[in-house]
């Protein structure tokens, strides 16, 4: 088994995929071990999901700083306090500035509900259906500067039907993401996954413009 790499998450809401990791990582052997859950907002229930997994938490309040740079600059040393391998962002409903994404480049990872470079932002599942398009899905990627850019990793499709809504499609896609973000991290934590000036590379192998890509 590789060395331990230590991860911590950091979520602004219900925690969907923190509990997705939370399972799979306990469920089969990994070097990934969640050291802590970091929000910015204190009724978070993602918190509650790390307390009973027996996981620290700590809330770092956005509005008590003065701008984005004071913010991230405090949650740059409360992540750091950890020393993780890798930072996860899970619903951390913020925009992160570039000094902080520097700070993690390479080592930290995002998670995206739709067929990343389509549809950056918000509303996805509408604006998938408004655009009347066949497929869906999310996306694993490195972050980097660019709001929802980055390397991708992985990505999971999934067919639109023509039943579906905004809850359906949310539904369909939500459950793709609590299977592909654990199976990042797991690749991370093995040293599998890396990203160099060539972007995201898998086992030596460059990933290529999509990441991986899984059809379920
Ligand atoms: C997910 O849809 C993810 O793609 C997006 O934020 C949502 C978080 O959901 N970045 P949860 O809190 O993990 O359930």
């Amino acid at each position: 088994m590789p060395q331990r790499c230590d991860v911590v998450v950091l979520l602004s809401g219900t925690g969907g995929n923190l509990q997705a990791m939370i399972d799979s990582l306990h469920e089969r052997a990994s070097p990934a071990r969640i050291c802590a859950v970091i929000s910015n907002r204190a009724d978070a229930f993602g918190l509650e999901r790390a307390a009973r997994a027996g996981i620290a938490t700590h809330v770092l309040d956005h509005t008590a700083y003065e701008g984005r740079e004071a913010f991230d600059a405090a949650l740059i040393q409360a992540i750091d306090a950890f020393q993780p391998a890798l930072v996860v962002l899970a619903g951390f409903m913020r925009i992160l500035t570039p000094g902080f994404v520097r700070h993690y480049h390479g080592r930290l990872l995002n998670i995206h509900p739709s067929l990343l470079p389509l549809y950056k932002g918000l509303h996805t599942h509408q604006r998938v259906l408004d655009a009347g398009d066949a497929e869906h899905g999310c996306s694993v990627h490195f972050v980097t500067e660019e709001l929802d850019g980055g390397p991708l990793v992985v990505q999971a499709v999934v067919s639109v039907e023509l039943h579906d809504t905004p809850a359906t499609l949310a539904q369909k896609v939500h459950a793709r993401e609590h299977l592909i973000y654990p199976l990042a991290i797991r690749w991370f934590a093995e040293g599998r996954l890396t990203l160099d000036e060539h972007g995201a590379s898998l086992d030596g192998e460059p990933l290529g413009p999509s990441g991986h890509l899984i059809r379920y």
